[in-house]
């Protein structure tokens, strides 16, 4: 079954072609971070012009990419929510429409739902009931994922998601948005031992995350530095930062899986391209005699082909989308 996956939930517009839920045919990724960075974060009216601008191109070239025509697809997925509103609703309707005009089987997908299925388009896959953390921009989650389509939350963020807190930390050092990537390649250089940053265990067995303590410690700190001596300091603090990050990542989500039974985790979301992030969780894996899955780095940022794979679950067990569904921005 080809399934073609759109996504729009943010600041990607993103389609692409996949073949039984797994096998990737096609994918383009139209990004707006050009667009959204000198305003250090995203413009939600901004990004939904730019969502209906590349739309239709970034299906065209999907197409165009796998070399198959309009008809030659067997369903249509699609992002329906959480994510903004405008942004959602381009997507949606486009997906709407082609599969109105083309009589094809269509369904709106969760996008963390999608972000799960993730390290289902890798040759080597989890296996049912595994741990799955998401982490990414707007979300910092610990699932217990049963099957393709059934996933219970254990824990998830009280204030901001790892990703957020990663732009935010990056834009007071002055980097542009987003500013994980950078943090992670500076850590490369930091000590990690020079700043004691907190981390937020929380009640003893809790799931849930914050990450705003942290945040409050690294502003006072840079407080403190005198702006001669900042650049300097830049890659211990990047350094620190990530190893409170991870620590906490790592080890609420290996709790987890010694918790409810499970001998393997997956991690997804843009934070999940996170090289000392990947590191730290393959050591703690290998520890606990774990298997450990992560996405390709094109697959942990948002894309279509994850859409197209939780929506193939769906299409496949008759679950479908009518045409009163709308999109929803959180949930
Ligand atoms: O999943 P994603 O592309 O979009 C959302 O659904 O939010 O995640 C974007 C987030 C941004 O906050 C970005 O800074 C973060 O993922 N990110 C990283 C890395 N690459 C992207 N955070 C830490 N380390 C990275 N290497
Ligand atoms: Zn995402």
């Amino acid at each position: 079954m080809l399934v073609l996956g759109i996504e729009s939930s943010c600041d990607e517009t993103a389609a692409s072609i996949v073949e039984d839920g797994s096998r990737l045919i096609s994918s383009v990724v139209s990004s707006q971070i050009m667009d959204h960075s000198p305003f250090g974060g995203v413009v939600p009216e901004i990004a939904s012009r730019k969502h209906l601008e590349a739309v239709s191109d970034v299906v065209d070239k999907a197409f165009r990419e796998a070399d198959l025509a309009f008809d030659d697809v067997d369903g249509v997925a699609v992002t329906q929510g959480p994510g903004l509103i405008g942004s959602l609703l381009v997507g949606f309707s486009f997906a709407k429409a082609f599969a109105y005009a083309g009589k094809f089987p269509w369904v709106g997908v969760n996008h963390l739902h999608g972000h799960m299925m993730s390290v289902f388009l890798e040759k080597e896959t989890p296996v049912f009931p595994y741990i799955s953390l998401l982490a990414s921009g707007g979300h910092t989650s610990i699932y217990l994922v049963k099957d393709y389509l059934h996933y219970d939350l254990l824990g998830s963020t009280r204030d901001d998601a790892a990703g957020e807190a990663y732009d935010k930390i990056a834009k007071m050092l002055g980097f542009p948005y987003p500013g994980g990537q950078i943090i992670d390649d500076l850590s490369l250089e930091g000590d990690k031992s020079l700043y004691k940053f907190p981390r937020a265990w929380l009640q003893k067995g809790s799931f849930d995350f914050s990450f705003s303590g942290l945040k409050s410690a690294v502003r006072r700190v840079i407080e403190k530095i005198p702006e001669n001596e900042l650049k300097e300091n830049t890659p211990h603090i990047a350094a620190s930062f990530q190893d409170a990050v991870t620590d906490v990542l790592v080890r609420k989500t290996i709790n987890a899986a010694k918790v409810t039974g499970c001998n393997c985790i997956a991690i997804c979301g843009g934070v999940a391209a996170n090289a000392g992030l990947r590191k730290r969780f393959s050591e703690a894996c290998m520890k606990e005699n774990f298997e450990f899955f992560s996405p390709s780095l094109k697959f942990c940022s948002d894309n279509a082909a994850m859409i197209a794979c939780a929506g193939y679950h769906k299409l496949k067990n008759n679950i479908f989308s009518d045409m009163n569904e709308e999109v929803y921005a959180r949930g």
